[in-house]
């Protein structure tokens, strides 16, 4: 499927709401949260860069969130990768990875000093995050916490998500 990558607009919430709802509904790691939390943090002010695929159609078809992390002692901009969602017809047809590398590039070229995320190691591996890191969040998600560095000296320490993580 070929999709176009733009950034949410204000009318976009019940799509990315309703596709989120729908990508995370029959997967095992789920919380059942995850469409409450994107708007969590549109009302919180922390919603920094959400984008959506929209097919040829121009209905919205994927979504990705991004977050502001605060690491202790780092002085640089962090953000974490949380949700991304494709709706279920659509998956493993490329439009999540079109998603994470469009927030990758346009946070790194914001400045951004790295990017986070608690997920598959399998999946997110090929876009250069590693669990090569001193970092920490919870016992129970450090062996999912990975690291994509752009710039500055390796971060270490207790990270903190943004508070509609909870
Ligand atoms: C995870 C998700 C965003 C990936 O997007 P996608 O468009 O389906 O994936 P892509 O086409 O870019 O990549 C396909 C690859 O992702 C893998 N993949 C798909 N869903 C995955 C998942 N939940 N966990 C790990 N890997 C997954 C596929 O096995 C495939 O791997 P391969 O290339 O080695 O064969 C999408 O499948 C989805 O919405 N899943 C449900 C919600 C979810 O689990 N979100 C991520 C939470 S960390």
């Amino acid at each position: 499927m070929t999709v176009s990558i733009r950034s949410e607009q204000p009318g976009d919430e019940r799509a990315i709401r309703a596709l989120t709802d729908a990508a995370f509904r029959d997967m095992p790691h789920a919380d059942g949260d995850e469409g409450e939390l994107i708007e969590r943090l549109r009302v919180q002010g922390d919603l920094v860069l959400s984008l959506v695929a929209c097919n040829s159609d121009k209905a919205i078809v994927g979504h990705i969130s991004f977050s502001p992390v605060a690491i202790a002692g780092s002085e640089g901009k962090w953000y974490q990768l949380a949700p991304v969602s494709v709706i279920p017809s659509g998956q493993n047809s490329g439009i999540g990875s079109s998603l994470i590398e469009a927030g990758l590039d346009r946070l790194q070229g914001s400045g951004a000093a790295g990017i986070l995320l608690v997920g598959d190691p399998d999946y997110y591996s090929r876009f250069g995050f590693t669990r090569e890191h001193a970092l920490t969040l919870s016992d129970a998600l450090d062996p999912y916490l990975q690291m994509l560095q752009f710039e500055g000296d390796p971060p270490s320490g207790q990270i903190t998500l943004a508070p509609a993580f909870g």
